[in-house]
């Protein structure tokens, strides 16, 4: 009869294989991803695996308890030792005796719970570049000449099958000492991801060493996020963020070209600030998951271009000027010291590749996140900062493109805008009949026209517009009237309300207060919110027409002001195309969730850097007909583009 067949999940790889397998071995040879240190010897836990009973008729795979055998005299031990949760088996012990369902648990779950509109729950399927091999190395003897180094890269080989090993040099003085502190028992880290492809003993440490971590790093022009994983069990341990302390050589990205180009010392000063704040943060993650920073192993990073340069020490002068020329636009690999990150010596850095001048490394990793490329489906993909990153495409082909949508959007140049924090308005609701407002502010729990409100208000204050609120506003005062299509403030009502105030010869909607103390939106804050939304949709229109599309089947919308944005105030401004709403999404840091995917799974670095090469890059400026898809998009939604959904 036939060999028991076995299915691993959620992999969905199966095979067959003879009585007594060891499981992690059938895993091995189907190419299932379970982890091991102790080489099989039931000593570190890492191969954990769960029997899945039950019918699968699907495979034609009856699992039950029965078709796998009972532990084992190691497992029973490490159960003792160390404690094996319920229906946990190790792998490496666990013989097949019939069909088997086996799980393999993933324990990245990334959900965006620092956004309120958390996006879909994902599990990363773990294949890291780093992984600990234990090994007992074979002792000196008088009559062998091969030293200490070369019988440990042989043992690897033998137990490990890494050929061709090389080692970090710092390495190789302690060699000898590790070895015998450790009994010739040790843990070598090998990263298997270098330029080189050859595989790298990047650590070294006497007995078991059973936890590495990684870090994925965004850094954005105003924020820095990072997150401190377990590259064993994929559990992300410490989460953190920081505001990126170049804000001080200049607050959006421009400026910050502008200050090298003005200040011979610009460059070096940008760099070592961001460094710097990359060793804090490093720090506070570290702190918040109880790891040592020589721990961490492996790191990724996604930037957009010009924090990209400015990370690495390059000149990002190019960039701010046309042809706006990457100095390298590829994946690239340092040692972390050589960029003076504060980890272990043998940790290496990864950045994802840019994908053109304006279109970075983050907007790589929010490509590798949501992979419109994985689908039939024409997925639009949006980051709205100072420059909107525009990506359009399905599995057939996509495109992309930045458009400068200005920092309208985030609440600058908004005579009331303010940064999303305590006391800012972030829901708006206008009643078309009395142009009555009603809003609700950060850090109070109720609608301003609920009891209560002015006691809970008083602590915060009430003290501006947050920019998601502005999107909400400018659209509530379109659906009542308040402005029309042209973006104009109706004068003429201020005859039937006090809310329409005049500002010199234009009009503007007074949302709260009196006196100093008031909250208005000005005809110059509407005519600011058109100006960027016209920019991002003639963006996206341009990429529709280079795909022949008239319509997008979804829409998802990366950072923190995608998170904010009520996706029906998006299309009723025209800020987004024609869409079923429900499939208009935010997605949280998806630049981020990149950065994670690329650390927890080297095969997601070779997916993005195949991918990159092959997105269309379109320069907006360069097209004609730009100029016309602006001037139709100043309209609310639009002069010329039908929005049936809207209607619906
Ligand atoms: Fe280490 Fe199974 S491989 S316990």
């Amino acid at each position: 009869s036939k060999d028991p067949l076995v299915l691993f999940m959620p992999s969905g790889k199966r095979g067959r294989f003879p009585i007594g397998t060891p499981v992690l071995e059938a895993a091995r040879k189907l190419g299932v991803y379970v982890e091991s240190v102790c080489g099989g010897r039931a000593t570190c836990g890492r191969c954990q695996v769960e029997v899945q009973e039950g019918n699968f008729a699907k495979h034609k795979i009856v699992s039950s308890n029965d078709h796998i055998s009972a532990r084992g005299p190691k497992e029973e031990r490490y159960d003792r030792v160390r404690g094996l949760p319920e229906g946990r088996r190790l792998s490496c012990s666990a013989e097949i005796l019939g069909d088997l369902v086996i799980d393999v648990p993933q324990d990245t779950v990334v959900n965006a719970q620092v956004v309120r509109k958390a996006a879909t729950d994902r599990v990363i399927e773990r294949n890291a570049a780093v992984q600990l091999c234990y090994v007992e190395v074979e002792e000196p003897d008088m009559h062998k000449p091969l030293g200490d180094l070369d019988r440990l890269k042989a043992v690897l080989e033998k137990d490990w099958g890494w050929k061709d090993l090389l080692i970090a040099p710092h390495l190789i003085p302690q060699v000898q000492s590790i070895l015998r502190k450790g009994n010739w028992g040790v843990t070598a880290a090998i990263h298997r991801d270098m330029d080189s492809s050859r595989p790298f003993i990047v650590g070294l440490w006497p007995d078991l060493k059973n936890e590495a971590y990684g870090i994925a790093c965004d850094i954005g022009s105003t924020t820095i996020a990072m997150h401190l994983v377990s590259l064993l069990s994929g559990r992300i341990v410490g989460s953190s963020g920081t505001s990126n302390p170049q804000i001080r050589f200049g607050e959006d990205l421009m400026s910050r070209v502008s200050y090298v180009m003005m200040n011979p010392d610009g460059r070096e000063a940008m760099t070592k600030a961001v460094r710097e704040a990359l060793n804090g943060l490093i720090g506070k993650v570290c702190e918040e998951g109880g790891v040592h920073r020589e721990d961490i192993l492996d790191m990724v990073f996604v930037a957009n271009p010009i924090m990209h340069h400015l990370f690495l020490g390059i000149d990002p002068t190019e960039l701010g000027q046309a042809p706006f020329a990457l100095a390298v636009s590829g994946a690239l690999q340092y040692w972390a010291h050589e960029i003076d990150i504060d980890v272990n010596r043998g940790t290496r850095v990864y950045m994802l590749p840019c994908i053109a001048g304006h279109v970075g490394a983050d907007a790589a990793g929010a490509t590798l996140s949501e992979g419109p490329y994985r689908q039939d489906k024409m997925m639009l993909l949006v980051d709205v900062g100072t420059n909107a990153e525009i990506i359009l495409g399905n599995r057939e082909r996509v495109v992309a493109a930045s458009s400068p949508t200005g920092p309208a959007f985030e609440g600058a140049e908004i005579s009331s805008g303010q940064r999303a924090a305590p006391g800012a308005i972030e829901r708006i609701r206008i009643d078309p009949v009395t142009l009555e407002p009603k809003f609700r502010v950060i850090g109070v729990d109720l609608w301003s026209d609920e009891e209560g409100f002015e006691e809970a208000a008083a602590s915060v204050g009430v003290t501006g517009i947050c920019g998601s609120a502005i999107i909400e506003v400018v659209a509530e005062m379109y659906l009542s009237g308040i402005i029309s299509e042209d973006g104009v403030v109706d004068g003429s009502l201020a005859e039937r309300s006090h809310r329409i105030i005049p500002n010199g010869r234009t009009f503007s909607y007074l949302l709260r207060g009196d006196g100093e103390q008031r909250i208005t939106v000005t005809q110059n804050d509407v005519r600011a919110i058109q100006l960027a939304k016209a920019a991002l949709y003639a963006g996206i229109k341009l990429l529709m027409e280079k795909q022949g599309v008239e319509k997008v089947d979804a829409i998802r919308f990366a950072g923190a002001f995608g998170s904010f944005i009520d996706p029906k105030y998006a299309m009723v401004l025209g800020l987004i195309p024609d869409c079923d709403l429900s499939e208009v999404k935010a997605v949280g840091n998806a630049a981020g969730t990149g950065a994670l995917m690329a650390l927890l799974n080297r095969g997601h670095r070779r997916e993005i850097e195949q991918m990159v090469k092959k997105i269309e890059k379109i320069e907006t400026a360069l097209e004609g007909n730009f100029q016309q898809l602006f001037i139709d998009a100043m309209a609310l939604p639009n002069k010329v583009d039908p929005f049936p959904e809207l209607a619906k």
